[in-house]
């Protein structure tokens, strides 16, 4: 492994990704109280372009120029979160850099970019020192950068954090484990309902600092522990009821853990509520396989197989369109992990 820089200028991608079982809280470096899984998006990504410069005095800092515009705020960002993981790359502490970035996905939609634009970086990091196919490396850089990118370095299916139901499965770094699972989730499909596309009121730092304090703190650590290893075997059996059951129970249960913390907080919309109680009605009326997920946000993930792709999209088109801002969803599936360009 080498721990110089080799390639001045690295363009990498990383997509975003969607959790099934929920990481809401952390100690240490980003070390998550409880294992958590997802799916890898594909779609809603982020395209990152990073140039190294050698250092030569005090007032080398990271630029970012974030869709084509200087944004200092990320930049500062940064900047304060580099040295962390100098350990990684010492090569860092020479060099600063100039990142240029882009979504495929709007900025303000309601939709986090953290974990696709810091996989990104993670990854064009690495690929400067000849290391972008090291993922356990990537994802390790990716997890201090910010937490749930790590997830987004690998193929379809991706699991972090240690739990006895998975043995390769680590604290400190993400791993794939899309091979063991039944292949309908491989081609699952993934249709964000946008409620609102405004900037979240509580951001998930500080949600996941208020869970020290969550009198249902420990409940909830061993709830995750005993849901991801109900959903991993629903997966390798190909049951997508018993699937989309734990799903939606890690969704309301995390919204639930916002409302009981101490102060409380609540990210739900009045039309978050609506979408969740006519995805209900119609899965029944309509027997359409499509259950919700839902980060720390108002916006609804609804989650189907390939097969139900018509229905489900009729279904959007009929009966959601007035509760999203502008009508807008966006169309995504499973997909692969973070690469070099
Ligand atoms: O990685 P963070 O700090 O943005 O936290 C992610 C939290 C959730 O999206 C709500 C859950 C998850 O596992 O992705």
């Amino acid at each position: 492994m080498s721990l110089k820089l080799i390639h001045n200028e690295t363009h990498c991608q990383a997509p975003s990704n969607i959790a099934l079982i929920k990481y809401w809280g952390k100690h240490g470096l980003q070390i998550p109280k409880n294992p958590s899984i997802s799916f890898t998006l594909d779609a809603l990504h982020t395209k990152t372009k990073v140039k190294f410069h050698k250092k030569t005095k005090a007032e080398d800092q990271t630029v970012v120029v974030f869709e084509g515009k200087e944004n200092p705020k990320f930049a500062e960002k940064i900047e304060k979160k580099l040295p962390l993981i100098y350990g990684d790359f010492p090569y860092l502490k020479d060099y600063y850099l100039e990142i240029h970035s882009e979504n495929t996905f709007p900025h303000s939609s309601g939709i986090a970019s953290s974990a696709s634009s810091m996989a990104a970086l993670a990854m064009c990091i690495a690929a400067a020192s000849g290391n972008g196919e090291d993922k356990k490396l990537v994802s390790h850089a990716a997890r201090i950068l910010s937490g749930s990118a790590c997830r987004s370095i690998y193929d379809k299916l991706v699991w972090w954090g240690k739990s006895p139901s998975l043995l390769q499965s680590h604290d400190e770094f993400a791993v794939p484990c899309y091979e063991a699972v039944d292949e309908i989730f491989w081609s699952y499909r993934d249709a964000v309902l946008v409620v609102s596309k405004s900037e979240k009121s509580v951001s998930s730092s500080l949600g996941h600092d208020l869970m020290h304090t969550n009198p249902f703190a420990s409940a909830r650590f061993q709830q995750a522990h005993q849901n991801i290893d109900l959903l991993y075997g629903a997966m390798r059996c190909g049951d997508i009821e018993h699937f989309g059951t734990i799903v939606e129970e890690e969704a309301l249960t995390l919204h639930g853990l916002m409302m009981m913390s101490r102060p409380s907080f609540l990210l739900l919309e009045p039309n978050s509520v609506a979408l969740i109680l006519k995805i209900r009605k119609h899965r029944v009326l309509d027997k359409i396989p499509m259950y919700f997920t839902i980060d720390a946000g108002p916006n609804i993930h609804l989650l189907y197989p390939d097969f139900a792709k018509k229905d489900v999209e009729d279904f959007i088109q009929q009966e959601c369109l007035d509760l999203l801002e502008n009508k807008t969803f966006y169309l995504d599936s499973v997909g692969n992990g973070a690469r070099i360009l």
